[in-house]
């Protein structure tokens, strides 16, 4: 169930039997030469729907904004202040508590986001407004199937940003034409230990240091078809995990 597409009683009928919601979370950013700004937006929301149609899970509107300030010397790229981020993270979440739902479900797409977003859950569960409530971020590329198969498939092209994995998905999602390009510089160990989680500084310097925009991956080599297969990989794994988190105690 989509929120956008219920009615208010639809969802007081929710409420009376399941108070889980998911929440897609992705970003609006450059991701190299052949994918689009909505790249982690757009696969975070189809995984959300596929998990949501499985499971009858309610699935929040998407927030198609992120924090990835290093990306901003890219035309088009829109980011999101660490605090913004965490204020219309809070609210989201807030608005919802109030209403009765306790689990927060965070389909994440961005890596960029992940410590706003767990700084906001520290912050939402030191204000103790609602006592009761449960939160879970997951990354879609962390989830046990999907890495298994990006890592069978892609190896060290994935690299870090403008990965093959999730153009594969936009590809399947949104067919556009491929575009050749030079294989990607392979990134040391220590450079992926200590940029992980999308830490880059300044940047006109991030753009300086990856010019085309990919971090160390190798988009070119996705299909539509390896974009399907990690989708339903993602969901299958995605519905085993929601239903893992509403079952906790
Ligand atoms: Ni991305």
């Amino acid at each position: 169930m989509l929120l956008e597409l219920c009615t208010w009683p639809e969802v007081e009928a929710y409420l009376d039997h399941s108070t889980g919601i998911i929440l897609p979370h992705g970003s609006t950013e450059q991701h190299g030469p052949s994918g689009p700004f909505g790249t982690d937006w757009i696969c975070a929301a189809a995984i959300a729907r596929g998990i949501g149609e499985r499971t009858g899970a309610l699935v929040g509107p998407t927030i198609g904004l992120g924090a990835n300030q290093f990306n901003l010397a890219f035309p088009g790229t829109i980011s999101l202040r660490a605090t913004t981020l965490m204020a219309l993270v809070t609210d989201y979440v807030d608005s919802l508590a109030g209403q009765g739902f306790t689990r927060f479900y965070v389909l994440n797409g961005h890596g960029g986001n992940v410590a706003p977003l767990r700084a906001a859950w520290h912050d939402l569960h030191t204000d103790r407004r609602h006592p009761g409530i449960r939160t879970r971020l997951r990354s879609w590329w962390e989830l046990p199937t999907v890495n298994q198969l990006r890592q069978e498939l892609y190896g060290a092209h994935e690299g870090m940003h403008a990965t093959p994995s999730e153009i594969a998905i936009t590809q399947h999602l949104h067919p556009r034409e491929t575009i050749d390009m030079a294989p990607a510089e392979t990134l040391s160990a220590a450079y992926l230990r200590d940029h992980a989680g999308d830490q880059h500084d300044d940047a006109e310097a991030h753009r300086r240091r990856f010019p085309d925009g990919r971090i160390g991956s190798d988009p070119g080599l996705a299909t539509p078809e390896q974009g399907k297969r990690l989708l339903e990989a993602a969901i299958a794994d995605g519905v085993a995990d929601y239903t893992a988190f509403l079952a906790e105690t």
